[in-house]
């Protein structure tokens, strides 16, 4: 699918990979933009004319239906909905002062609020033409670590779900992918790992993936990941494990 002349919601548009995103598909695509964050959207609207923003805390259901349902009513058709929005809380459960409310926020930001804006979405992604729901995931989501265990769910379970949605959707217009991603270099990884991605690099590697209709998108070393996976998983559980 060539990525032109589309209408494309993506969440997190205002920062790292989805700002990258944003970057590589503005000049040719109407981009509707989904974050939390009124300053950084303001920022993105001016530096980039005609881009649609709203505000939202996606780790709140009502406002992700809030917002899913405004889109809903403005644009009766959206060819691709990129889920990038995501936070990681890295303290563990035994850890002093582990913030018990990150529990349910980080849940329904990372996977929560992704089923109800495709649920929301979803008569405004059937038509005609193609459409694609793409879902930005991580290693992670395949081996977890020991610390950001609930993100590590999360990305799980949206590996799942996503994979369970597909052959919902079938014998629809509507593709949904994945895309897993190494360490990247962003605010989330701010003064973790080495060797990390840039988040050019990897918004381009996504772009492709995307227009070559990649259902699964294994990007750098998630390749390796996968590999590992199928030929020792035990191992790699054990490379992930401290990671
Ligand atoms: N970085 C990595 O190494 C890495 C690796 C694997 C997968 N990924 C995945 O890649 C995606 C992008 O990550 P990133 O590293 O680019 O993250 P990032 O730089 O921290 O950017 C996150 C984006 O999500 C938005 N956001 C955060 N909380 C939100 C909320 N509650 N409601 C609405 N929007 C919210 C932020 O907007 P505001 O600025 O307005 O808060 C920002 O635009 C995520 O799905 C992540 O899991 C990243």
């Amino acid at each position: 699918m060539k990525i032109s002349g589309k209408q494309i919601v993506i969440t997190g548009g205002t920062s790292g990979i989805g700002l990258e995103i944003v970057k590589q598909l503005y000049s040719n695509n109407t981009l509707i933009v989904i974050s939390k964050n009124n300053r950084s959207l303001d920022a993105l609207a001016e530096k980039f004319d005609g881009i649609v923003t709203y505000q939202a805390n996606l780790s709140f259901l009502s406002e992700a239906e809030a917002v899913a349902n405004s889109i809903a009513g403005r644009f009766d058709s959206i060819d691709i909905l990129i889920n990038n929005a995501a936070s990681q809380y890295t303290p563990m459960f035994l850890d002093d002062g582990f913030f018990y409310e990150s529990i349910s926020k980080e849940i329904t930001l990372n996977f929560t609020s992704i089923c109800c804006l495709i649920y929301l979405l979803l008569p405004s992604l059937i038509h005609r033409s193609p459409a694609v729901i793409l879902n930005i995931n991580s290693g992670l989501g395949l081996v977890p670590k020991t610390s950001s265990a609930i993100y590590c769910g999360t990305k799980g379970a949206l590996n799942l779900f996503s994979q369970s949605l597909r052959y919902q959707l079938e014998d629809t217009n509507v593709g949904v992918q994945q895309a897993f991603l190494p360490l990247v270099d962003t605010a989330m990884t701010k003064g973790r790992g080495k060797n990390k991605l840039t988040a050019t690099a990897a918004a381009s590697k996504i772009i492709r993936g995307m227009e070559q209709g990649v259902a699964e998108n294994d990007i750098g070393k998630v390749k390796l990941l996968r590999a590992l996976l199928r030929m020792s998983p035990s191992l790699a559980r054990r490379i992930l494990k401290n990671s």
